[in-house]
């Protein structure tokens, strides 16, 4: 038994490292639906499809706990398994709330009334559907008021990504953070919401300047995990190593996927 991570391709390797650097004796089972990336402009029907079927594999690999490191199958999806798929000894967690907890200046699991903070202006970078799903923006709104969010969906920023086409994605993201800019010059934070945009997260912060704070996802995920299993350890398995499955090619997934990590991941057939 381990924790699964999934994501459409390789944008959850953003989570997995932060994972295993934070939780280093927890095994980890990462699956990656390179074959059928990019989600982002799938509808939420495919997407839930796509989305269940890559967690029965993780099932098969004794994951109990299924982190959804992708914020479009979270956005489209989650609250769909949770309340009428998943199965009673099974859980999945998404990526947003941590991130939103995060930026509202709360504590894990903090459901009190919202209230006001700090940011008021926030751009959100997410894909077509995590956007079109106003999932942030609700989730955002249980807990502050008075946050002005202005998204922006960035079209083949992903496909670009997963093509190891990074000149391709750096003017992708300049072009996108232009077009926020035209809608709202000057946004306080920036909210990273798709797990494959802190491989470009320089470029991010380049473009956006150095007096907006970026968030990303990858370290606030691993922390609300390390925090969701010191209350529910048996969650965690057993297993003792770390697996990769690709629905895609797994010497090309292999690839990308070390020279985003810097150290050798290997995939294997799912
Ligand atoms: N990493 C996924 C996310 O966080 C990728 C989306 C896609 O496949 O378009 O949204």
């Amino acid at each position: 038994m381990a924790v699964g991570i999934f994501d459409s391709g390789l944008g959850g390797l953003t989570v997995y490292d932060a994972v295993s650097k934070r939780l280093p004796d927890v095994p980890l089972v990462y699956f990656g639906d390179n074959a059928h990336a990019p989600y982002g402009v799938r509808d939420a029907e495919d997407i839930f499809q796509k989305t269940t079927k890559s967690i029965e594999r993780m099932w098969e690999e004794g994951c109990d706990l299924v982190i959804l490191a992708c914020n479009t199958a979270s956005a489209a999806a989650l609250r769909r398994m949770q309340e009428s798929w998943l199965p009673e000894n099974k859980r999945a967690l998404g990526v947003f709330v941590p991130l939103i907890e995060a930026m509202t200046e709360r504590n894990w699991g903090d459901n009190s009334p919202p209230r006001e903070v700090d940011v008021k202006h926030v751009a959100l970078f997410a894909t077509p559907a995590t956007v079109a799903s106003r999932a942030f923006q609700r989730e955002l709104a249980f807990r502050a008021i008075g946050v002005d969010v202005e998204a922006q969906a960035c079209g083949g920023v992903v496909d670009a990504i997963e093509d190891g086409d990074l000149i391709l994605a750096e003017a992708l993201v300049r072009s996108h953070v232009d077009a926020l800019r035209r809608k709202m010059p000057s946004p306080e934070a920036a909210i990273l919401g798709c797990t494959h945009y802190p491989l470009m997260e320089n470029i991010f912060q380049d473009a956006l300047g150095a007096d907006v704070q970026v968030y990303s996802q990858a370290n606030l995920v691993a922390e609300s995990l390390a925090h969701y299993l010191d209350r529910h350890p048996k969650m965690q398995g057993e297993g003792t190593e770390n697996v990769f499955l690709t629905t895609g090619d797994p010497k090309r997934v292999s690839d990308r996927a070390t020279q985003f990590l810097r150290r050798k991941i290997e995939f294997t057939a799912a």
